[in-house]
């Protein structure tokens, strides 16, 4: 048993679109600092860009949760395995995800923050896969909206494999 993967996102196109969203919340916050969430690991590469980019000033803090194991689907029980070292009351806080796929774990994650009093609380997801989502989450920046299909690379792992990938691809099992 192997795995094929097919090409769905250049890197060219990731940074086009890493540009347009880093532009976008530029413009909301202007001058205002933010805190940047990154959900590990999947995000790590994703909000490195995305940092870089806005031209806010901005810190950044670490969050993790486990639901994935190695399969393909989520369970729905999610724990939080690191929690933020920063306190994030009356802060600008911006949640960047990697992927949001049965909206489970960033359901989790924005009502843990949303309880801690910050001043805002958005949410940047890199990769919207509507079709599959089973819990409602708003958004606030998306990158690219797709219906289904399993993504690795660019970050993104399938079995912990592909992170380092620089463009994204589904997985096909063969
Ligand atoms: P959710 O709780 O089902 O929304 O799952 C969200 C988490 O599962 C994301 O943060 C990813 O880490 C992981 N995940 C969901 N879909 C994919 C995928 O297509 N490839 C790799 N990881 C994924
Ligand atoms: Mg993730």
């Amino acid at each position: 048993m192997g795995d094929r993967l097919e090409k769905l996102f250049s890197s060219d196109a990731i940074s086009a679109v890493v540009d347009h969203l880093a532009e976008r919340i530029s413009q909301d916050f202007d001058e205002e600092e933010i805190v940047f969430v990154c959900v590990l690991k999947g995000s790590y590469i994703f909000a490195a860009d995305l940092a870089r980019k806005v031209k806010a000033p901005s810190a950044v803090d670490f969050i993790r949760a486990a639901s994935y194991g190695n399969n393909m689907t989520s369970s729905g029980a999610i724990s939080i395995t690191k929690d933020l070292e920063t306190d994030i009351a009356g802060k600008n806080v911006i949640i960047v995800e990697d992927i949001v796929d049965s909206g489970f774990t960033l359901k989790e994650i924005r009502d843990m923050l949303s309880r801690r009093g910050p001043k805002q609380l958005k949410i940047c997801a890199l990769i919207d896969k509507k079709a599959a989502r089973q819990v409602e989450v708003q958004c606030d920046y998306v990158g690219f909206a797709l219906d289904d299909g399993f993504l690795v690379g660019y970050g993104l792992d399938y079995a912990e494999k592909y992170r380092n990938l620089p463009d994204i691809y589904v997985v096909h099992k063969t």
